[in-house]
């Protein structure tokens, strides 16, 4: 319990600091949490597994809890205050002290991660709807490049968000949410498998799956008309 407070001070501190890239008020619950970890320990043992924009952990701790005996975890973070959150975690919460050795904090904005890993199962939490077209395209695109091939990618958006942020914008940030829109709903159309509404959070949001083709992307030719133009046409 005092863990759970701390956290939701700690991220409303930095949802005030840092809206952009922090982009909730508060941790997910864990409905949404469990959603969104749901595809781990869903294959083959040893499995790599990547979170991005970790946050407090509500995610990590539903990972942890799926995580087969020879699975490993990367988890990447932005914040150097939730990343510290994370280490601390690791050293003094019981169940993630388990899987310590199995587990990295990476400090980092996901897009610079190298992708000599490829991962199996990724989750994410980043805030796409706060991000330029041009971000999310390059987002999307590292998501196909650190993915094995079949791997799977669980991301989040809470419910009507974005449109109805739109519709009450101005001309220039309604064209980046409708970019955006188009840029998700591409990617949904070619690689979605299924999506949960999950109405027990605040807000209520929508957990997407995807099936991503990994190491063959890029050498197709869907890779090009995928994602260009429309990052174009909003930015
Ligand atoms: C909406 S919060 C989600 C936190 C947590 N996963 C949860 O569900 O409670 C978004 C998280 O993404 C992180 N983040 C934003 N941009 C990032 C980036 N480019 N690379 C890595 N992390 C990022 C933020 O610092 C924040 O922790």
């Amino acid at each position: 319990m005092n863990q759970r407070l701390s956290d939701y001070r700690l991220f409303l501190r930095e949802f005030r600091q840092t809206f952009h890239s922090t982009g909730a008020i508060l941790p997910s619950g864990r409905m949404l949490a469990r959603s969104l970890a749901s595809k781990v320990g869903c294959g083959k043992e040893g499995q790599k597994i990547l979170e991005v924009g970790s946050g407090t952990g509500a995610v990590t701790s539903q990972i942890i809890a799926r995580l087969g005996p020879d699975d490993r975890l990367d988890l990447v973070e932005l914040n150097g205050r939730f990343a510290e959150v994370l280490n601390d975690r690791l050293k003094q919460d019981p169940s993630w002290r388990q899987v310590a050795d199995r587990v990295r904090v990476l400090q980092m904005p996901m897009e610079t991660l190298g992708n000599e890993q490829r991962y199996e199962v990724i989750v994410s939490g980043l805030p796409l709807n706060n991000f330029s077209c041009q971000v999310v395209e390059q987002i999307l695109a590292q998501f196909h490049r650190l993915a094995a091939a079949g791997a799977s990618l669980s991301f989040f958006e809470y419910v009507a968000i974005r449109k109805a942020k739109a519709l009450c914008s101005k001309l220039g940030e309604r064209r980046r949410l409708t970019g955006i829109g188009q840029l998700l709903d591409r990617e949904l159309d070619a690689w979605g498998v299924g999506r949960k509404c999950v109405l027990a959070n605040v807000p209520p949001a929508w957990v997407h799956h995807l099936r991503l083709p990994g190491e063959s992307f890029g050498s197709s030719s869907e890779a090009g008309p995928l994602l260009d133009g429309v990052a174009a046409a909003a930015n």
